[in-house]
């Protein structure tokens, strides 16, 4: 039997991020272009005159359409809310992970199925802005049974799972005894559950993890088979960056105090830098100089960070529309990091780019260019439409 495909005509303009097509740029724009989807997977696109017959049509009158937004970091598994310390943050506390033990103790008196509505509800909330891809972290558990339930909900939602038993050290626990769990009994227990291990490398927060234990954390996870991640610089120009560099991983989170090697190291290496400015939105914390990076030829991705901490927000738009306001990217910039540059940092070449065999994972603009993302913020104009 042939797969049934559903032709998409009537896109105003078609971001494709494939700088083989269209305008010759890195975003690849075409118009009056069209899109066959089958089993998930793009099969055709092109000019809608030539497009081929399909079993069903979709027509989006005259909307923009743009790859789905690839959120690569969000923490999405958790229960409670801290909107309290929000409040006094905007009042001139500043952040420095405490408050995680806060998340943790709710998460770890919420049922099963009270964290799994709550999931699906956060999950529901990125696609109707847009998102397609999302990645998942543990990290409001800390225990065996708590960081495994946390990534068995995860992976209910998403293949991007990531480990992030080493987020801090719980409260009452040995700094040392803790290490000895998460590079031991505790990674054993998450490895077979997660694609990535994520440590929270930041020696200005007496939460958190240094560069020696960041670095003990990350190779016991490679040793066990997974992907690296970073959450690095933060707080302060700790040794994040140039570890999550050294070590080849995929991503290097927050980016928000670089020294100048730090940047170099980054345009060397083939980690990506993931800017998350929904963070220094909610927690008063100067914006990272994302020009730098991109000046440097660094690749820069966009994600929202969503947590009850330092940024509850699921919103890829919000995220671009500080990614153009603040961060001086140009909208062109802050899309392809929303998009492609989330997928570099997953290490996905089916997602963040919309050609022939790719997944048809799409966001719908109700707007005539994606240019709208950033002009017309806090306006709900993305919706994600997976054909
Ligand atoms: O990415 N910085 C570490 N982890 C999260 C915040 C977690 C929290 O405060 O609950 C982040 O910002
Ligand atoms: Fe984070």
């Amino acid at each position: 039997m042939t797969p049934r495909a559903t032709l998409i005509t009537g896109i105003g303009e078609l971001v494709t991020n494939d700088p083989a097509v269209g305008d010759g740029s890195a975003l690849g724009v075409l118009s009056g272009a069209a899109i066959v989807a089958a089993e998930g997977r793009i099969a055709w696109l092109g000019a809608a005159a030539d497009a081929p017959a399909a079993d069903e049509r979709t027509d989006l009158a005259g909307r923009a359409v743009i790859p789905g937004f690839v959120d690569s970091h969000a923490h999405l598994v958790f229960a409670g809310d801290r909107a309290a310390e929000f409040a006094a943050r905007m009042s001139g506390t500043p952040y420095d992970g405490g408050g995680i033990a806060t998340t943790v103790a709710a998460t770890r008196a919420a049922s099963d199925g009270e964290l799994r509505t709550l999931l699906t509800a956060r999950v529901a909330e990125l696609r109707a802005q847009g998102t397609t891809t999302v990645e998942i972290k543990s990290g409001y558990g800390l225990s065996v049974q708590d960081e495994v339930r946390a990534l068995r909900l995860a992976g209910e939602v998403t293949a991007e799972t990531t480990f992030l038993g080493a987020h801090v050290v719980p409260a009452g626990v040995d700094r040392d005894a803790y290490l000895h769990l998460v590079t031991g009994e505790m990674l054993t227990a998450c490895a077979p559950l997660a694609r990535w291990i994520d440590v929270f490398c930041e020696p200005a927060s007496p939460h958190a993890f240094d560069g020696d234990e960041a670095r003990a954390v990350l190779t016991a996870g490679a040793a066990a088979g997974l992907g690296l991640r970073v959450h690095g610089n933060q707080l302060s120009a700790g040794p994040g960056v140039r570890l999550a560099v050294e070590l080849g991983a995929g991503s290097v989170d927050h980016c928000t105090y670089l020294t100048g090697s730090d940047v170099d190291a980054l345009a060397a290496g083939d980690t990506v830098a993931t800017l998350l400015p929904g963070v220094e939105f909610s927690t008063r914390s100067p914006y990272p100089d994302a020009r730098r990076l991109l000046d440097a030829g660094v690749t820069v991705a966009l994600a929202t960070d969503c947590n009850p901490g330092t940024c509850y927000s699921s919103s890829m738009p919000f995220v671009i529309a500080l990614g153009v306001r603040e961060l001086r990217m140009t909208p062109a910039e802050a899309l392809w990091a929303a998009t492609a540059g989330g997928a570099a940092a997953l290490r996905r070449a089916d997602v963040g780019v919309l050609r022939v065999g790719a997944r048809a994972d799409l966001a719908v603009l109700d707007a005539p260019s994606y240019l709208h993302l950033a002009y017309r913020p806090g306006v709900p104009i993305a919706r994600a439409l997976t054909v």
